[in-house]
């Protein structure tokens, strides 16, 4: 349960910032998190700079991040959540790598492949 409240608490946090954020402030300026460095080190092996799976991402069956479809239905809890936990044999968990903030500032960054 205690788990259960940091998620909803990031949830939270992920939406009020994506609302009072004004274009041009990086949106993990207050907590000091390069996001996109993080991405850039933790994710990008698989899920690609541009959020398009290399090889090794769809020999694993990586998601296309830019695929629109997908960013409307996926939530940004789901998301969140698969940072956490991965999945077995496909996606490594980041939750003992990442603090929560790191997982929660990732998010937008997932996002920002879709918005092209
Ligand atoms: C070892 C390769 C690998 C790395 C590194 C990796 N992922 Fe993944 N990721 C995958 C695979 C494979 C899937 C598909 C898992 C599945 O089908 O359940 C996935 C799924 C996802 C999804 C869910 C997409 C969907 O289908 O809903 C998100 C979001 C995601 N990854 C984000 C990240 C982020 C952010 C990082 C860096 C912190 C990261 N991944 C690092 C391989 C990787």
């Amino acid at each position: 349960m205690y788990k259960m409240g940091i998620f909803a608490a990031a949830l939270i946090a992920v939406i009020t910032g994506m609302v009072t954020f004004s274009p041009g402030i990086p949106i993990s300026k207050a907590a000091d998190i390069d996001a996109k460095k993080l991405y850039m080190t933790h994710c990008k092996t698989c899920h690609g700079e541009d959020g398009k799976p290399t090889d090794l991402g769809i020999g694993l069956e990586a998601r296309d991040f830019t695929d629109a479809a997908w960013q409307a239905k996926a939530t940004d809890e789901q998301i969140i959540k698969q940072i956490n936990d991965g999945t077995p044999e496909k996606m490594m968990p980041f939750k003992e790598k990442l603090t929560p903030d790191e997982v929660k500032a990732l998010v937008p960054v997932v996002r920002s492949f879709g918005k092209k």
